[in-house]
This record gives structure tokens, C-alpha cells and sequence, in this order.
């Protein structure tokens, strides 16, 4: 777990960066309605979770800053005896000021009164206060229909004399760099998911079929710690995994083929993400040895490759590189440009509080980014699909592969089916 003086010190980061005279609002948000009185579960919004630890539904963040110094609230729901007989204990005001460090932690009741306190200046002190920060990216639904900038725009017609701000990016800047706590917790992720992985390495036999195995990596995690999935699974077998998302996994697994697995656990909201291909029958076959290997290969030279200072384009290029040349060489494509018909997807994106961690992906890498090396081959006449996708946190020196304990060689893979 993060600890609370983490969430302090993030809180601090953001408070540096922002302007004197301004407010900060931030969101939970709602869980979204799936059929008749049915929602979907409720998914916190991350940037209000990274800087309160916070998840629980409808609760609000507001600091405002002047002179330097930020003032906080957190607004939560209240304890409600007779709605929680349905849906169970909320969070109570200490916990919630023990888990964010947030001292002025309020029930929702008082939120509408006391924001216009702030935001009409009323309260001491704050007469010049000018500018509202919101996280205004633009798919932050608090409640399924509303965005943070219907809600924004709103309250800039009741208080003209407020300039809207979007604080998105700045969060997600300093999301990109993860602390030491952050990479204990991807790790433990990482860990979960290889557990599932070894389950599954166990039980994979033609004969079954995907959902089997799909569902056989969501009880293993579960059965391990009460884990969620950060990501639907995907399980894909022979052609089915020429599509990048496979999202029904229904197939029949038949005797040669080779069965793609994308997924991860989350670990308090920390996502792993990782593919590994096995062949069904225990065995690869010498085609499907040669395309495995070029996609290794490739993901060994990116792990190589990472270090400060390099670019996700520039990985995604060597990555192509490398794949074409690979093609080349076992005569699947006879010029470079041709990769477009077997690799389209990137090579890395980072990785964090979702498993497409919010980024500007144009910056070079920094000590402390964690990215994902995940290149693959996708040859739909051949009917194999490969990925071979890893977790890598970028030190000064470097590179360090989090995932490194999950096995990808060939001889390790066939070694393990044997004890099947
Ligand atoms: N699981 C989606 C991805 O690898 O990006
Ligand atoms: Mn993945
Ligand atoms: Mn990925």
C-alpha cells in the first residue's frame, strides 16, 4: 500500500507547479449505468486516486493555494445506515483522513456550501482568488453523461471572475515517474499475474477450450490474494491471435496451435501487463519456433535499448527494424516495408494506475518510467500470432525488466509443458 506521507508529498508536487489564487477540483466520479438498475463496478478516476489514495464513489478533492500555501478538503459520502444494509460499509471520515493525509475531510452533504464559500471568496483571506483548475481530459465522465468541462463551464458562469485551468497533464507528467512504493507494487502485480501464467502452463492442452484457460488466469489470481484484472484477458489460439484485442476467447484450441495470452492482475489499482505465447501441444513447430524467436529477439534488443533519454518512437522504430529483418531473413517478406502487414501496433506504452498509463509519449525516457516491451508477429496465413510482452522500469544506467521471472525462452516454455 501507498503510504499516506506519499500521497502528501504528491499533493506538494502539484501544489508547486500550480498558480497562486487558484483552486484545484478533482472527481471520483460515478460508476456508469450498464441496464435498467444496473451500473458497470465503479472504476475511480486515477489522477484523484494517485494524489488521495481515495476510492470512493462521488467523493471530491478541492485545495485551493495562496501565498504559497494550499488549503485541502475531501469531500466523502456519508455513513448511511440504511444504504449501506445494501451495499455495505463506506469509508469512514478517519479512514479516509488516515489513508490520504488529508486532515479536512467533510461529508458530501457540505460540499455545494462550503466549494461556494470558496469559490464566491467569501471565505478570510481568499478575496483574489482567480483561476480554476479542473482535470478536464475530455473523457472523465463523473456520471456517465456529464464531463469535468460541462462542470467546469458551469461554475465559471456562476463565478465569472474564475479563468478554467486543466491540471491534467501536470498529474499525468509526474504519474510518468513512478516512485520506489509505486515499482513495489507493480512488482507484487507482476508477481500475481505469473502465478496465473504457471496455472496455466500447467493445464494448457488442445482439446480445450480458450475461455477454460481465460478463466483459469482470473481464478488464480483470485485464488492467490483478492486481485482484479487490469485488463480483459485475452486469450487467443492459432489465427485468433492475428487479432491485436481478441476479445471473445470461445475457440476450440486445436493440436498445432499456438495459444497467445495477453493479461495482468492489479495490484491496488498497479497494472501488469504481459504476453506470453505457448504452443498447445507442448511442443513448437519449426515454423513457429523460427517466428518466435525473431519476436525474442526483439524483445531482448528493446530491454537493451531503454535507457534515459530515448524516445518510444525510437524503440518502436528498432523494433520494426528488427522484425523486418527477421521476416527477411526466413523469406516471409522480401522488403522492409512490407513489416506494416505483419506488425502494427507500438512497441511500448507506459505503464501505471491504468494499463494505458496516461503519458506524453513524445518525451524521452527518464529514471523511473515503466514501460512495456511488447513486440509481435501476426502472419494470418500461417495462422500464427506472437507477442512477448514484458514490464520494464528504466533506471539511470538503464534498464531493469520487472517481468524477468516469467519464463519466454523456447526450451524453458517446452520444459514446463512436459510436467503437464
Ligand atoms: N494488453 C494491451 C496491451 O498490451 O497494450
Ligand atoms: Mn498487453
Ligand atoms: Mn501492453
Amino acid at each position: 500500500m501507498i503510504n499516506k506521507n506519499e500521497y502528501i508529498e504528491r499533493r506538494e508536487k502539484i501544489y508547486n507547479t500550480i498558480d497562486n489564487n487558484s483552486v484545484v477540483i478533482l472527481y471520483a466520479g460515478a460508476s456508469v449505468k450498464k441496464s435498467a438498475d444496473e451500473s458497470y463496478p465503479f472504476e475511480v478516476n486515477r489522477n484523484f486516486y494517485y494524489l488521495t489514495g481515495i476510492c470512493e464513489e462521488n467523493s471530491v478533492f478541492v485545495a485551493y493555494k495562496q501565498h504559497g500555501v494550499a488549503t485541502e478538503f475531501l469531500f466523502i459520502p456519508e455513513q448511511n445506515e440504511n444504504i449501506e444494509k445494501w451495499v455495505g460499509k463506506r469509508l469512514s471520515v478517519d479512514d479516509a483522513r488516515e489513508i490520504s493525509g488529508i486532515d479536512n475531510v467533510v461529508t458530501l452533504n457540505q460540499f455545494d456550501s462550503e466549494l461556494d464559500l470558496i469559490l464566491s471568496r467569501k471565505r478570510t483571506g481568499i478575496e483574489e482568488l482567480d483561476t480554476l483548475y479542473l482535470d478536464l481530459e475530455p473523457e472523465n465522465l463523473l456520471d456517465g453523461f456529464k464531463t469535468t468541462k460541462d462542470v467546469g463551464q458551469a461554475l465559471i458562469l456562476n463565478y465569472p471572475w474564475l479563468k478554467l485551468k486543466d491540471i491534467y497533464k501536470t498529474i499525468i507528467l509526474k504519474r510518468m515517474v513512478k516512485s520506489s512504493a509505486e515499482i513495489v507494487e507493480l512488482k507484487e502485480a507482476i508477481n500475481k499475474t505469473n502465478i496465473g501464467l504457471k496455472n496455466i502452463l500447467k493445464k494448457i492442452r488442445p482439446g480445450l477450450y480458450e475461455y477454460q484457460l481465460s478463466s483459469l488466469f482470473y481464478y488464480s489470481i483470485q485464488d492467490y490474494d483478492f486481485s482484479e484484472l487490469s485488463f480483459p484477458t485475452i486469450c487467443a489460439s492459432g489465427i485468433n491471435a492475428t487479432t491485436l484485442h481478441y476479445p471473445n476467447p470461445k475457440s476450440f484450441i486445436n493440436d498445432n496451435d499456438l495459444v497467445l495470452f495477453d493479461l495482468g492482475a492489479r495490484n491496488n489499482f498497479y497494472c501488469a501487463d504481459i504476453s506470453r505465447t505457448y504452443p498447445a501441444s507442448g511442443k513448437f513447430t519449426e515454423k513457429q519456433k523460427q517466428v518466435y524467436e525473431i519476436v525474442l529477439k526483439c524483445n531482448k534488443e528493446i530491454i537493451k535499448a531503454v535507457r534515459p533519454g530515448v524516445t518510444l518512437k525510437e524503440l518502436n522504430n528498432l523494433a520494426t527494424e528488427i522484425l523486418a529483418k527477421g521476416l527477411m531473413e526466413i523469406g516471409i517478406i522480401h522488403n522492409e516495408t512490407e513489416i506494416r502487414n505483419y506488425y502494427f501496433h507500438s512497441v511500448s506504452h507506459h505503464l501505471g494506475l491504468d494499463t494505458h498509463d496516461p503519458s506524453d509519449r513524445d518525451l524521452p525516457l527518464v529514471p523511473g518510467n515503466v514501460i512495456t516491451d511488447e513486440p509481435g508477429l501476426y502472419i494470418k496465413e500461417l495462422g500464427i500470432g506472437i507477442r512477448i510482452e514484458d514490464d520494464i522500469l528504466v533506471t539511470e544506467d538503464g534498464s531493469y525488466n520487472l517481468s524477468n521471472s516469467i519464463i519466454k525462452e523456447v526450451d524453458d516454455i517446452e520444459k514446463a509443458l512436459k510436467f503437464r
